[in-house]
């Protein structure tokens, strides 16, 4: 099934080697603050129609690239369960912090009437974008959504949702089992309004402890895609395990995504030979070689990637988001170096 569906996705995209990029929509790109400045803040950019169509469209003007990621965000699921979920300026997001033990909201949000704005949107993007550009439509995995719900903010350790975990293991489980049925709401959403391929974004996976890994990051991702399954979606799902180490291993063979991405410290040439044959590899160009105005050993490292991974379905893609003082001129460099690369 898995080789299948990416095989169906890179016949229809055309051409040997895709590439898109991580974050590619927001604040390299000068236009985004003209698109961002129309709302106030930005949960309401988030859930409006017309700018989240434009800001998904925005690098694909600048770009030649194989497909556009609806921009959204993570967080809208914890907002759409009314954690108060606010983007504050130079320190990120701020959720109501969730207190262990509490009574979970099961059930009952209604995401599908709370993102109504993110269906159209994507029916709108489908309809304007070619047949040959792949919509991406993502969520965050349940492990990193408890992690921002718990903390209440970013963290550098998330110490409170680890301690959670181990003082209150049948709430975090619940709190698990509840956020994943709204990531599959929300997935289900954005597949039947048009999105051709899905992402899963673990960004804290980092911060399970081992010996949670399987119950925290892998069954629950496998049991996501099953249910998507279960109800008729048949597009490739991408997983991102962000630097989860070894781990990844066991997630590309038990978390039933068709591709794993890479964060850029994944060593390619062990990846190759260990991660499931069976699924592709999105990555793992580290981002921050996108920053200098010189980048020297970009083409050797864009190079190197694409050596490594010639025998297998890759995605390029860089490791992690580009970052606001990313260069445009560089990442026109990486796509004119995959597009005339002959393997
Ligand atoms: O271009 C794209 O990739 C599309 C949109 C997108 C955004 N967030 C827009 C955004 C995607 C795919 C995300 C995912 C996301 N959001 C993740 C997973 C990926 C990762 O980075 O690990 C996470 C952890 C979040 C949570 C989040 N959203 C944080 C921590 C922040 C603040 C930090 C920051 O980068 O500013 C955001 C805000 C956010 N989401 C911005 C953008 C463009 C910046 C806010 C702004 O421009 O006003």
């Amino acid at each position: 099934m898995s080789t299948n569906l990416i095989n169906d996705l890179f016949n229809k995209l055309n051409c040997d080697v895709p590439i898109w990029f991580l974050r590619q929509a927001g604040r390299h790109i000068p236009e985004y603050f003209e698109l961002r400045n129309k709302q106030k803040d930005f949960i309401s950019f988030c859930l409006n129609e017309e700018l989240v169509v434009e800001s998904t469209k925005l690098p694909l003007k600048y770009y030649d690239l194989d497909a556009a990621i609806v921009f959204s965000d993570i967080l809208m699921i914890p907002w759409a369960m009314n954690r108060n979920v606010r983007f504050s300026k130079n320190f990120g997001p701020l959720l109501d912090p969730m207190i262990p033990g509490e009574t979970l909201i099961k059930k009952n949000v209604s995401i599908k009437k709370k993102l109504e704005s993110l269906k159209r949107s994507i029916k709108s993007l489908r309809k304007d974008l070619p047949k040959s550009k792949s919509l991406i439509g993502f969520a965050g995995a349940p492990w990193t959504l408890a992690c921002y719900m718990i903390e209440g903010k970013g963290s550098k350790d998330f110490v409170n949702t680890r301690k959670a975990l181990w003082s209150s293991n049948n709430w975090f489980m619940e709190l698990i089992e509840t956020l994943s049925f709204y990531i599959v709401e929300k997935l289900e959403i954005q597949a039947k309004a048009g999105a051709d391929l899905l992402m899963i974004f673990d960004s804290w996976s980092h911060m399970i402890p081992n010996n949670f890994f399987k119950e925290c990051a892998i069954n629950p991702i496998a049991h996501i895609v099953q249910t998507l399954r279960s109800k008729n979606i048949h597009v490739p799902i991408i997983g991102f395990p962000f630097k989860a180490g070894s781990s990844i291993i066991k997630y590309s063979y038990e978390a039933k995504i068709d591709c794993i991405a890479l964060d850029w410290t994944v060593d390619l040439n062990w990846a190759n030979k260990n991660i499931n044959k069976n699924i592709a590899i999105q990555g793992n160009l580290d981002p921050a070689s996108l920053i200098p105005v010189n980048s020297l050993d970009l083409k050797k490292n864009v190079l190197s990637i694409l050596e490594i991974m010639k025998d297998r379905r890759l995605i390029f893609n860089v490791g992690h988001g580009l970052t606001p003082d990313c260069k445009i001129e560089n990442v026109k460099t990486v796509i004119d170096i995959v597009r005339d690369y002959k393997g």
